[in-house]
């Protein structure tokens, strides 16, 4: 078997519904052809900003698109927050929100994430100490870790929040990806008018579609549409278009039930081969999403596993860059929805394999 790459968290190519998509640029340069292709407001294209308002149960200025979620992050660093800001982080986190914070100058410091969430104690400590503007988190199917934070510390969050005055900003682009289980509720129905949620169509539909999106407060996403429209005047309407058209045909109910075909069986594939080939490292069994994480054992560094496995054609990523203020030197992120289960089977093999060569 060729090389076998465990390290980028991107969906498979054969989930991409290329024939809907088709269809619906189609359709939508029929429909709404000038207005997707003219400028206009920047919180976004406002067919597809109503359809979202109404999918997700709130006004419509409660709405604002953007070029992906990522870039909703920027413009909140650069429209919410100012440098010399703290910005709490679950610990380990999200690679390039570490790295965006940092880059408009704030003071990222991690909070401990369990297997349901933040440690509760160890933020009450750090707020103790020195009250956040924000604390960011990813409360479903977590990347890097494949955490979900329960219901009860989804409520602790939200009544911190309140106690302590600080934003928070609940990243959930995994969310509508859950394979079994029933969900928790959201941060922002707990806690409306103090958290910004984020989803994305880019796990949904494809990255290419680079739509995203955030609800919250009006004011709020006023503040970051001026920073939007300050910053590239309106998000890809064109895009938005599609995305717009593909939704109201009813394709998004469908496509996550696809979606879920798909990648549950990846899931099952991987959390079999770490049990079989590498028994008792799996602590966080994800019930959704894209990643499945584990600390390897003691005397084998995850940098030490990556140089063994890249001579057994196994490309994995380190771990470091997953935590705001070190640690993470045995942590291992397996994305596993853009591998077949044989090959997810053979790639934990060989990680097997390189772990027992560093120990040995
Ligand atoms: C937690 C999290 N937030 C945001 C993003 C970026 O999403 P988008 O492609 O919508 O910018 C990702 C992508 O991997 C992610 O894992």
């Amino acid at each position: 078997m060729d090389t076998i790459n465990f390290t980028r968290g991107v969906p498979a190519n054969e989930s991409f519904p290329l024939a809907e998509v088709t269809d619906a640029a189609v359709a939508a340069m029929a429909a709404r052809g000038p207005s997707m292709l003219q400028y206009g407001p920047a919180a976004g294209f406002q067919p597809l900003r109503e359809w979202l308002a109404q999918w997700q149960g709130v006004a419509v200025d409660r709405v604002l698109t953007g070029n992906g979620s990522l870039q909703i992050i920027e413009f909140l660093c650069l429209g919410l927050l100012k440098p010399g800001d703290v910005v709490f982080t679950e610990a380990p986190t999200y690679d390039r929100t570490i790295g965006m914070l940092r880059r408009h100058g704030m003071q990222v410091a991690g909070v401990p994430l369990e297997a349901d969430g933040p440690d509760i104690g160890a933020l009450e400590a750090a707020l103790a100490r020195q009250a956040p503007k924000a604390f960011y988190v990813i409360p479903d199917f977590q990347n890097p870790s494949g955490a979900t934070c329960s219901a009860a510390k989804r409520r602790r969050l939200a009544a911190l929040a309140e106690r302590h005055d600080f934003l928070l900003i609940e990243d959930a682009p995994y969310r509508p990806l859950r394979y079994r289980g029933s969900e928790e509720p959201t941060i922002y129905s707990l806690a409306p008018e103090r958290t910004l949620f984020m989803c994305s169509f880019t796990k949904l539909i494809a990255p290419g579609v680079r739509t995203g999106f955030m609800v919250g407060r009006p004011d709020l996403i006023a503040k970051l549409a001026k920073v939007a429209e300050d910053t590239y005047i309106s998000p890809g309407y064109l895009a938005q278009g599609i995305v717009d058209q593909w939704c109201r045909r009813g394709l998004l109910g469908p496509q996550i039930e696809r979606l879920k075909q798909l990648y549950l069986p990846r899931l099952d594939a991987c959390l079999g081969a770490l049990d079989t080939y590498m028994p008792g490292s799996v602590t966080i069994r994800p019930d959704g999403g894209f990643f499945i994480s584990i600390a390897l054992p003691e005397g084998a560094s995850t940098s030490a596993v990556r140089a063994q496995a890249a001579t057994r054609g196994l490309n994995l990523s380190d771990g470091l860059a997953f935590f705001p203020q070190g640690g993470g030197e045995r942590f291992l992120r397996l994305p596993f929805c853009a591998l077949t289960p044989a090959e997810i089977d053979e790639g934990v093999r060989r990680l097997a394999d390189s772990v027992a060569a560093v120990r040995a």
